[in-house]
């Protein structure tokens, strides 16, 4: 049983828990760069190897002028010395250039005078993963931002219904994922799920499902640390179905919560 005391403890241990992760979770925010001249609407993207993606960077609009003049922009990423991409005195300056990003990279002249200075990264590579720094400086102010890319590989699955068996077919994972089947009200089916690695470390994902009832609609969700795509099938013919994709944005803040409870029920454990 606990004391009084303890008690007192244990609320007081977890007051101070609460009140370090809202700071901590300030913290992130003001440091994420909510609070920066200088933004971007991802952070921590997940490019699709092989796709374009875009890096945005872009002037808050809220302390800048609609149009910006003498606007220079750095792109570069931490751990090499030429620049990704730089752009000064009103043209590309791609002489110093890091050759992986020669002839793959380009901002968007007509939102750099907005303040935009998103770059696209054309065929992403998984030796394109890293942290990159867009750095804006213009009449109307300036700043940076980090941005953190991973790659990961995800396609939506296709769905075929043939004796008896749901299956879903997926040309292209990487890491390999995971693969859980469920009903229409989320039990957990047993589905049989096989890889197939390319040459060049690309899954193949072949999973299915039996048996399967006529006109009914199942869950199938693909997943690894980085992608999560949930697909709906309805076994019609041919099969309607239906996929949206998620991304996990691994975070500080994630982590602090985490710790907040864990801390708490360590300490709710320790009372009884
Ligand atoms: C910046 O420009 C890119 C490329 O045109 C566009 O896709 C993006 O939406 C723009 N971002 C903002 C915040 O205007
Ligand atoms: C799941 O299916 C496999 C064959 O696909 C079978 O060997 C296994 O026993 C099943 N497990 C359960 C819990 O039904």
């Amino acid at each position: 049983m606990a004391t009084i005391g303890q008690i007192v403890f244990c609320s007081m241990i977890i007051l101070i828990v609460i009140f370090g992760t809202a700071i901590i979770l300030l913290l992130a925010l003001a440091l994420s760069g909510q609070l920066s001249e200088v933004m971007s609407n991802n952070m921590a993207p997940t490019a699709n190897l092989g796709n374009d993606e875009l890096l945005s960077c872009y002037l808050n609009a809220q302390t800048q002028p609609a149009r910006v003049t003498e606007v220079s922009v750095t792109w570069q990423r931490t751990g090499l010395t030429g620049p990704v991409y730089r752009y000064q005195n009103g043209a590309p300056s791609l002489g110093d250039q890091d050759p992986q990003f020669k002839g793959r990279t380009q901002l968007f002249p007509g939102d750099l005078v907005a303040g935009n200075a998103s770059l696209l990264l054309r065929s992403v590579g998984r030796s394109d993963g890293g942290e990159y720094t867009c750095t804006i400086s213009s009449s109307g102010g300036g700043g940076k931002v980090k941005i953190h890319l991973k790659t990961a590989a995800f396609s939506a699955p296709t769905f075929k219904f043939t004796s008896s068996a749901l299956t879903a077919e997926a040309p292209r994972w990487f890491p390999k994922p995971n693969v859980t089947w469920s009903d229409f009200d989320g039990n957990v089916l047993n589905g049989s799920t096989s890889f197939a690695e390319n040459s060049v470390g690309i899954f193949r994902v072949v999973s299915s499902l039996q048996p399967v009832n006529i006109s009914e609609t199942y869950s199938c969700r693909t997943e690894n640390d980085l992608v999560t795509a949930v697909s709906k099938a309805t076994v019609t013919d041919p099969v309607t179905e239906n996929t949206y994709f998620t991304f996990s944005a691994a975070s500080s803040l994630m982590t602090s919560t985490h710790l907040s409870i864990t801390t708490s029920v360590l300490c709710i454990y320790y009372l009884t």
